[in-house]
């Protein structure tokens, strides 16, 4: 740790990783200005900067030593430090001694990082790694975040320890928060502009209070004036209750999209993975929700190589990704987390086979995300303004398939806008205002109640 230094005056977090990571570093940031620090109008000139840290997948702990180097200035000197996240709660210990940072503090700790920053400058070592009784979420501060689309987290950490996951033990057990928290979070983000909230959890869909599931929550969220959309990630296969599946019928303001996780589709990579469900049971659930939801774009993740994966049981991966027709998907090589017990299996893949197999995988997801695209073009649909684009004039929003669309318009961001999807590419459509060019934010009232879920075609 290092010496005593000036208590700091402004802040840069920069967050690494995950969702969560990200609404986690929104709340420190809200932390520390409660306790009076200000954000630095330039990151590299900040007198505190917090590392946000990832630990899911390989060389997590180097990339944070290589973040740590690049904070010298110029002249020698150096920013206070606070490691925070999932390697701060893995490594903190042994970070803390080999870079000498300032403050370490866990994902569950982060309530304290104003006392932590003061015992820093005061030259005391400042370590928080605890997995307290009491969620940190009662002594954070209220939300004064900006911006049409947030993250509320909902649910955090995770019991069911997937042989080669991390996060049960970063994270700790799975705790639901309280849903009268929930509500008072999501009606101050309202307040502060949001028009579409993301609820978050390791096992959102895990969520519970009492006989109160997920479902029942999105629903009194789908109850508040001023919220547009609701989505929620990431969900487990066996968390998906007949209820939640249903509110993807009923409820208007939750948007068609479903990111579910299979990892593999090898009924014995799965039993290897603990992952407590079979291929069959994942494509009869995804029967169902298309049921419910015909026009759902689904999402998942996949790991190629974990131990023993054999050619044959990769190739049942790929035929399950033809099976399902993914509209998005995320994919990663395995890779060994310390601690877990996929790391002391036998047959650990060759990393060639693994990268030849990322590859095939990758080439196929990407297919079936272009050809997801592509047939929504000639559809009109709301988008969800959200950020500038790359030309003056342009921005970016997102159609309730969580698609990025690019537009030509003197609209504002946050504003949802009707569009009319012109073409496609594999990561983003070009669309224009409907009807015709230069038109104003549409408004309820100004929609066909038919077009309101955007699955109206414009073409024949
Ligand atoms: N190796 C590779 N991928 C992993 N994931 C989690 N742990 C590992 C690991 N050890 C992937 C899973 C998970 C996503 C968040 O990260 O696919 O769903
Ligand atoms: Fe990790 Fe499995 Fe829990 Fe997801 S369900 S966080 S993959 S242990």
């Amino acid at each position: 740790m290092g010496g005593a230094m000036d208590r700091p005056a402004t802040y840069a977090v920069k967050s690494l990783g995950c969702q969560m990571n990200v609404y986690d570093g929104e709340r420190m940031a809200e932390t520390l200005e409660a306790d009076g620090l200000t954000l630095a109008a330039d990151p590299a000139a900040a007198d505190l900067v917090v590392l946000n840290t990832c630990h899911i997948r390989e060389k997590a702990t180097e990339k944070v030593y290589s973040e740590i180097g690049r904070l010298k200035r110029a002249d020698g000197s150096r920013p206070m430090i606070a490691v925070a996240g999932c390697v701060a709660q893995a490594e903190g210990e042994e970070i803390a001694r080999r870079a000498k940072v300032d403050v370490v503090v866990g994902p569950q700790a982060y309530h304290n990082l104003p006392a932590l920053v003061a015992k820093a400058a005061a030259g005391q070592v400042a370590l928080d790694t605890g997995m307290p009784a009491l969620s940190k979420f009662g002594a954070l501060p209220a939300r004064r975040r900006q911006g049409p689309s947030a993250f509320l987290t909902v649910q955090e950490g995770c019991d069911k320890f997937c042989t080669y996951c991390v996060v049960p033990y970063t994270r700790g057990a799975e705790i639901s928060r309280p849903f009268a928290a929930i509500l008072d979070e999501a009606k101050a983000l309202l307040d502060a502009g949001a028009k579409e909230i993301t609820l978050l959890g390791q096992n959102v869909n895990a969520w519970a209070e009492g006989e109160r599931g997920l479902d029942t929550l999105i629903r009194a969220l789908d109850a508040l004036p001023g919220l547009h959309r609701i989505r929620y990630t990431t969900s487990h296969p066996n968390d998906m209750t007949e209820g939640l599946i249903r509110a993807h019928a009923e409820v208007e303001k939750l948007m068609p999209y479903l990111h579910l996780p299979v990892q593999s589709g090898s009924d014995r990579v799965l039993k290897a993975m603990n992952r407590s469900h079979t291929t069959e049971s994942y494509l009869r659930i995804l029967d169902r929700v298309r049921a419910a939801r015909p026009d759902i774009a689904l999402s998942g993740d996949f790991i190629v190589g974990f131990p023993g994966e054999t050619e044959a049981e990769f190739a049942e991966t790929l035929k399950l990704v033809e099976a399902v027709g993914y509209a998005q998907a995320f994919s990663f090589k395995y890779s060994p987390r310390p601690g877990t017990p996929a790391a002391n299996m036998d047959n650990q893949v060759a990393p060639q086979v693994m990268d030849e197999r990322l590859q095939r995988l990758q080439a196929l997801l990407g297919r079936q995300q272009l050809a997801f695209n592509q047939a929504s073009v000639g559809r009109r649909c709301e988008i969800l303004l959200e950020r500038p684009g790359r030309k003056p004039g342009q921005l970016v929003g997102k159609t309730p398939w969580l698609q990025s669309v690019h537009l030509e318009t003197d609209t504002a961001i946050g504003d949802i806008v009707t569009v009319e999807l012109l073409s496609a590419g594999p990561n983003s459509l070009a669309g224009k205002l409907f009807p015709g060019e230069g038109r104003g934010p549409v408004t309820d009232s100004d929609l066909d109640p038919g077009l309101r879920r955007g699955t109206e075609r414009v073409a024949a």
